[in-house]
């Protein structure tokens, strides 16, 4: 089932050459930033090119559920009139987060200092997703959590009256718990400190210092030391959104895997901790170049320019490089599997409770379309057959993914027979354009009941 309504079946038909431009969408991660750190301003905050996919526009709704004013003034163009530090009212209804971890997880923490409950609730797939490794911090704020078994939604927050702030070192390499804990700190007086041993996506830290906050990052023998000082005042800003790297990898993997192709892919974000995939791609081979690099809004940004490559090695991917490419993974593995020789993926547990369980997932589909996958609790291998050796030709399942649903999809372009999906709903959570997108650049995409 997609998400929202029946299930979409889709097939993708080994095509021709792929070209042109593709303009994806904006950052998924920037874009939940934007309008929940707009929320949490006195003040209109306006969004240019922000990510009109399912997942941010269920953070649209929460935020106003929370009493900001959200509007859409069409063609991306948002602007948010926030309610300030500690200013969230109390929602009447429940919070619906969809498909989304990001969501649900960081407007937890942004309401889990504040004397409110909420309950959030989601789709099959987020209400299956662990929400311990957020609640656990946030009780040391004060906060009291009450959901399912194992930590899972429905929940109901209990945000704390008098939180304190706190000193946590996220056990596992997420993004989004500390996230959580940074939002849920911005209402604790003093100073929240927030320690990682593996540098995750930084877009928070980056924003809430553009916003005004007083928020220092240190490199120890430890890891990264985030501090911030609560209760400041955020002032609202202008946020002109990049495009996002995670959906630039679709049309940028396609390219390199059909026949002929040259892609431009323009302005894609390329902080070194989401730059993972195109660092790889590069090593396995890939012809893929960086044009007009340049700096917009204070995140690195480039032209990508994907052109096929039929040379493609399969290599070991650095474990330590997990965590700036984690969504990439799956379309990663699609490429591996046309490259020559084996690619090896280590380090990668927490592909195990995304969306779904990622690794499981891609191995199950693509063994189903003739290629080997070997993989164990933290690490997956997959055997490239080469150019044009892909037998491909089954239909898999996508899991409620997104991600999912778009790698096979990308693996049908390439290989011998047509591949497809058993669901393509999920792909409008984060890139609700890839169809029309990848269409115009030569993909032969069809919805089968259509
Ligand atoms: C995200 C963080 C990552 C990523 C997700 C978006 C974010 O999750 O998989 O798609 O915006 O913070 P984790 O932080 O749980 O690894």
């Amino acid at each position: 089932m997609s998400s929202h309504g029946a299930p979409i079946p889709m097939t993708s038909r080994p095509c021709g050459p792929l070209k042109g431009e593709a303009r994806v969408p904006g950052d998924k991660s920037i874009s939940h930033r934007s309008l929940i750190l707009g929320a949490l301003c006195v003040g209109e905050t306006e969004i240019t090119g922000l990510l009109e996919g399912q997942d941010v526009l269920d953070t649209a709704k929460a935020m106003r559920a929370f009493g900001a004013e959200v509007t859409d003034h069409g063609g991306g163009n948002w602007s948010v009139h926030g309610v300030g530090v500690g200013g969230f009212a109390e929602p009447e209804q429940v919070i619906d987060c969809g498909n989304s971890g990001t969501g649900v997880r960081l407007i937890m923490g942004a309401m889990a200092t504040s004397p409110i409950a909420a309950t959030f609730t989601g789709d099959a797939s987020l209400n299956g997703r662990p929400m311990a490794r957020v609640t656990d911090p946030l009780a040391l704020f004060g906060t009291q959590a009450f959901g399912r078994a194992g930590g899972r939604l429905p929940m109901t927050i209990q945000g704390a009256a008098d939180p304190v702030p706190v000193t946590y070192t996220v056990p596992v390499p997420s993004a989004q718990v500390k996230s959580a804990v940074l939002l849920a700190g911005l209402n604790a007086p003093g100073k929240t400190v927030v320690i990682e041993a593996e540098a995750t996506r930084d877009h928070t830290e980056r924003m809430l210092e553009g916003f005004g906050a007083e928020i220092t990052v240190e490199e120890t023998d430890e890891g990264r030391v985030i501090t911030l000082t609560g209760q400041p005042e955020l002032k609202p800003q202008k946020i002109d959104v990049p495009r996002d790297p995670s959906s630039a990898a679709f049309p940028v993997c396609a390219a390199l895997i059909v026949p002929g192709s040259d892609v431009l892919v323009p302005g894609i974000g390329l902080n070194p901790t989401r730059a993972g995939l195109y660092t790889t791609l590069r090593e396995m081979g890939a012809d893929l170049t960086y044009e007009n690099e340049r700096t917009e809004g204070g995140e690195p940004v480039a032209d990508l320019r994907a052109r096929f490559s039929p040379g493609m090695k399969g290599i070991e991917v650095p474990p330590e490089r997990a965590a700036s490419m984690i969504d990439e993974y799956p379309v990663l593995s699609v490429v591996a599997a046309f490259a020559q020789g084996e690619t090896v993926m280590r380090g990668v547990k927490e592909l195990r409770v995304k969306e779904s369980d990622r690794i499981d997932a891609m191995a199950v589909g693509l063994r189903a379309n003739g290629i080997t996958v070997d993989e164990g609790p933290d690490w997956w291998t997959v055997t490239g057959l080469g150019h044009g050796n892909v037998p491909g030709g089954a239909t898999c399942a996508s899991h409620l993914d997104h991600r999912i649903a778009m790698s096979f999809l990308i693996l049908g372009m390439a290989a011998q027979k047509p591949v497809s999906v058993d669901d393509g709903g999920p792909i409008a959570t984060s890139f609700p354009i890839f169809e029309p997108l990848m269409s115009e650049l030569g993909a032969h995409l069809v919805r089968d009941n259509a």
